[in-house]
């Protein structure tokens, strides 16, 4: 039987648990306390029966997955994978590890779910940097279907081999990346959520016509605003920072002032109550002042903006709606093609991650190799010509 350790059974932990425990994998928990363990074993076989009772899967079946989890102490025997998912924090994951690694066989892979400490670090911490990789699951673990598989310095390229195989035996969509911040989805999928705050800080639009204007043009299941109250400012605004300064600070990653000064207000989004919109009646009521007056669009934005959008979707749209939508889609098409041509992923790999690990309706290449080279460059210029910083300025060509 395959058999994995999990350490760490948190939100995190116990949902890889799951998985592991779904797809017949012998699953060896371990946290700080056996209690914690329990508890996530508890809960875990509580989520089992809710798959039972929606007939998502068999009694047999979830009886014989909550049967593969096993609480641990300090012995790990024959466990094939470990997977890392303590609290984010480089000390306390190179000490836990490393006072296992003697328990492990020596060709043990050791996977960490960091989503922004540096893989190829802790491998070196541990001297294993050959056998260390990231197996960035997302949350909740059992329904996000990516798995970013991360490339430290120093492994083994059949460790990641085996590493995606196992992913994919889970059930899992994998990408693979290079151990750079933010990995794929982290980073690619900012300008999302921050181009859409300087819309609103500018005064262009307010946060309920982006909302509408990127799900009903994009097919986009959350519109920018109401995704961050569901993510919560406070944990939206850390990884920006988190993002932005490990890349040295470029514009196109700067955190919003509007959306940083939320956070300071308290309004986190849906978890306080209160975040962009107001979430106490039934329906969310967008509370966000728009800056006035109205900016001044020049021309060749709104033209470049229109052939753009045009390119882009089929759906019927007005000018402004064109602007907002070439605006948004345009800054992640760039961020995407920075980020293959910094090596963090083929271009592959970026439109599976964002297919999967924020449920884009497609990827990001693809929507440009529909729209056209010419239409993403006059849009990316305009803009650039435009703005006051230089979060437009358009990727070298990775083509
Ligand atoms: N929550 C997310 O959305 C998310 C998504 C992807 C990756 N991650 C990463 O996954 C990891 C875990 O995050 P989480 O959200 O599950 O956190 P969490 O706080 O829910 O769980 C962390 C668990 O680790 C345990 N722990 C702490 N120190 C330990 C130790 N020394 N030995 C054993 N167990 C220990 C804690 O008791 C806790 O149960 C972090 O690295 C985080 O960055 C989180």
């Amino acid at each position: 039987m395959s058999r994995v350790a999990i350490i760490g059974a948190g939100a995190m932990g116990a949902g890889i648990a799951q998985v592991a425990a779904q797809h017949g994998w012998d699953v060896h928990l371990q946290d700080v306390n056996d209690d914690v363990v329990s508890d996530a074993i508890a809960g875990i076989g509580r989520r089992l029966d809710r798959l039972v009772e929606k007939d998502r899967i068999s009694a047999e079946d979830a009886a014989a997955a909550a049967d593969r989890l096993q609480v641990v102490g300090d012995a790990f025997p024959d466990c094939e994978l470990v997977i890392e998912a303590i609290v984010e924090d480089l000390d306390a994951k190179a000490d836990v590890l490393g006072a296992i690694l003697s328990q492990l066989n020596a060709d043990a892979i050791v996977a960490t779910n960091t989503s922004s400490l540096s893989v190829s670090d802790l491998g070196d911490r541990l001297g294993i940097g050959n056998r260390c990789c990231g197996m960035h699951f997302f949350n909740p673990a059992p329904i996000m279907k990516l798995v970013e598989i991360v490339r430290g310095r120093d492994t083994d390229e059949a460790v990641l081999d085996r590493v995606a195989e196992i992913a994919g035996d889970w059930g899992k969509q994998v990408a693979r990346c290079a151990d750079t911040p933010g990995f794929i989805v982290n980073r690619v999928a900012r300008p999302y959520y921050l181009e859409a705050f300087r819309i609103v800080e500018e005064g262009m639009a307010g946060p309920d016509d982006i909302d509408a204007t990127m799900k009903l043009l994009g097919g986009f299941r959350m519109g920018p605003m109401e995704l961050t109250d569901f993510i919560g400012h406070d944990v939206n605004t850390a990884t920006t920072r988190t993002v932005w300064n490990q890349w040295e600070q470029p514009d196109r990653l700067a955190p919003s002032w509007l959306q940083e000064s939320l956070v300071a207000e308290g309004h986190l989004g849906r978890k306080s109550g209160r975040g962009i919109y107001d979430h106490a009646g039934d329906t969310p009521r967008c509370v966000v002042q728009v800056a006035t007056p109205r900016p001044e669009i020049p021309a060749d934005v709104r033209a470049a903006a229109s052939t753009f959008t045009s390119a882009a979707t089929d759906v019927e749209h007005d000018d402004d709606q064109a602007v907002i939508f070439a605006r948004i889609l345009g800054a992640l098409i760039n961020e995407a093609t920075w980020a293959a041509h910094d090596g963090v992923a083929s271009e592959a790999d970026i439109d599976t991650a964002v297919r999967y690990g924020v449920n884009y309706p497609r990827g990001l290449f693809e929507w440009r190799n529909a729209i056209g080279a010419k239409p993403v460059e006059a849009l990316l210029a305009a803009m650039d010509a435009w703005s006051e910083d230089h979060r437009f300025q358009a990727a070298p060509s990775t083509a």
